[in-house]
């Protein structure tokens, strides 16, 4: 089928398999057993039209982070009360411009929940707190503790309150994100259980919602295990239902997930076409680049790579470059993969999250096209540009 797909759409080309990621987005509701369960997809890890489509056929609610992004899912016809927005570092232009849609903020920091308060007297907000957790699949990911940017200090709570009293704002959630692909489930635990200790109902008595962000990870490589989400869940629904016999009030519990539902999903397809072998060194050239998929370069990440078309070849070691003028433009460095030759296609698993959505154009080369299959049948859902459109695109904003 990828082959197929290869040569009836050419390469390179993001695939997707919209079934998996059904099936992603289902199953967390079959391990975290709450009945009032709300699973946001965090829509920065791949907010191709078509996904949030099919997301959306199942009910799902969305983690905002950009005005765009909230026009976006409003256009696709998301209801305002299915999304959450959180931004951070925002401008006053654009604390108005998403005020303005009614959509739920998200407030991290005491310097916006003053400016929005004054701003919006009375109204209902959710705050982001730093869970003071360190933990993630890379240190660029991580966001608690000192060392990052997020959220608010749990100390400030009574700082949080005089706002909050101040302008009459109603507290609805309260909010955290630990970091992306935490492999740590007692760092989630832990997490959790560090927000729900602010979480008094004499500090904060207007609770709808708790929302623990997102973060589950998923193996990118192989020979990784997969975290028992079963059990991950169990652990998840008692601290959970703990606290809310406590609180006095059954709320409902959030998750803001991407990876766990995307990533998986998608392959990006490139083509082999230079081989070199620097004395020993055998070094495979490719027609895609680190501005298609930027994930190994940027945080180190493994992706596994398949050869589509010798999958029986004799494994030898090759670092998988694109075409990309840089010498840190590549997939996968000193990678054990079946002998590669010139015109083999390529799989790059795990590139439904974080890949088309961090890309660019950088060296002036088109973002692929993306293909979702669903029900068994690939459709094409976003075209590349062809290098002509490009350099219109390219004249068109500089004129
Ligand atoms: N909620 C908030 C507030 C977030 O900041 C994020 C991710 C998520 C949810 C979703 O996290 P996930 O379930 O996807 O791990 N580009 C990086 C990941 C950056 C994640 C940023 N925030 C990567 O490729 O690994």
């Amino acid at each position: 089928m990828l082959i197929n797909l290869a040569e009836v759409y050419g390469t390179p080309l993001y695939v997707y398999d919209g079934d998996l990621i059904v099936k992603r987005y289902k199953e967390l509701f079959d391990f975290i057993k709450w009945s009032n369960l709300r699973i946001y997809y965090a829509m920065k890890a791949n907010y191709n039209i078509a996904i949030l489509r099919l997301l959306k056929e199942h009910d799902a609610y969305l983690d905002t982070v950009s005005p765009a992004e909230v026009k976006l899912a409003l256009k696709l016809e998301y209801s305002p009360d299915h999304l959450l927005f959180t931004a951070n570092n925002l401008t006053e232009e654009e604390m108005e411009e998403v005020q303005a849609t009614g959509v739920l903020f998200n407030i991290g920091s005491l310097s916006r929940l003053r400016k929005y308060a004054k701003k919006y007297p009375n109204s209902k907000v959710c705050l982001r707190f730093n869970p003071d957790v360190v933990a993630g699949a890379h240190e660029k990911i991580q966001t608690g503790g000192n060392l990052t940017k997020f959220g608010i200090l749990m100390q400030d709570v009574p700082k949080v309150k005089a706002i909050v009293k101040e302008f009459g704002l109603k507290v609805i959630g309260l909010h955290e994100h630990t970091g992306s692909g935490i492999k740590n489930t007692d760092k989630v635990f832990q997490s959790m259980k560090n927000l729900l200790s602010i979480a008094k109902k004499e500090d904060f008595p207007d609770l709808k919602f708790v929302d623990f962000g997102g973060g589950f990870k998923v193996p990118y490589n192989p020979t990784e295990q997969r975290i028992d989400y079963l059990k991950f869940g169990k652990g998840i629904t008692q601290i959970f239902s703990a606290f809310c016999e406590e609180y006095g009030k059954e709320l409902y519990m959030c998750f803001e997930p991407g990876k766990y539902i995307v990533a998986e999903s998608g392959y990006l397809i490139v083509q082999v076409n230079t081989l070199k072998n620097n004395r020993g060194r055998l070094i495979a050239g490719t027609n895609s680049g680190f501005p298609q998929l930027i994930r190994p370069m940027f945080y180190n990440a493994y992706h596994h790579v398949l050869n589509l078309s010798n999958p029986y070849g004799d494994p030898k070691r090759y670092d998988l470059c694109g075409n990309i003028c840089e010498t840190g433009d590549r997939f996968a460095e000193d990678r054990e993969i079946p002998e590669l030759r010139e015109g083999d296609y390529l799989a790059i698993q795990n590139a439904g999250a974080y890949c088309y959505s961090m890309g660019g154009i950088y060296n002036l080369r088109s973002m692929p096209s993306e293909i979702l299959i669903a029900d068994g049948k690939p459709k094409l859902v976003r075209k590349r540009m062809s290098n002509e459109e490009l350099v219109d695109y390219i004249i068109d904003v500089s004129e």
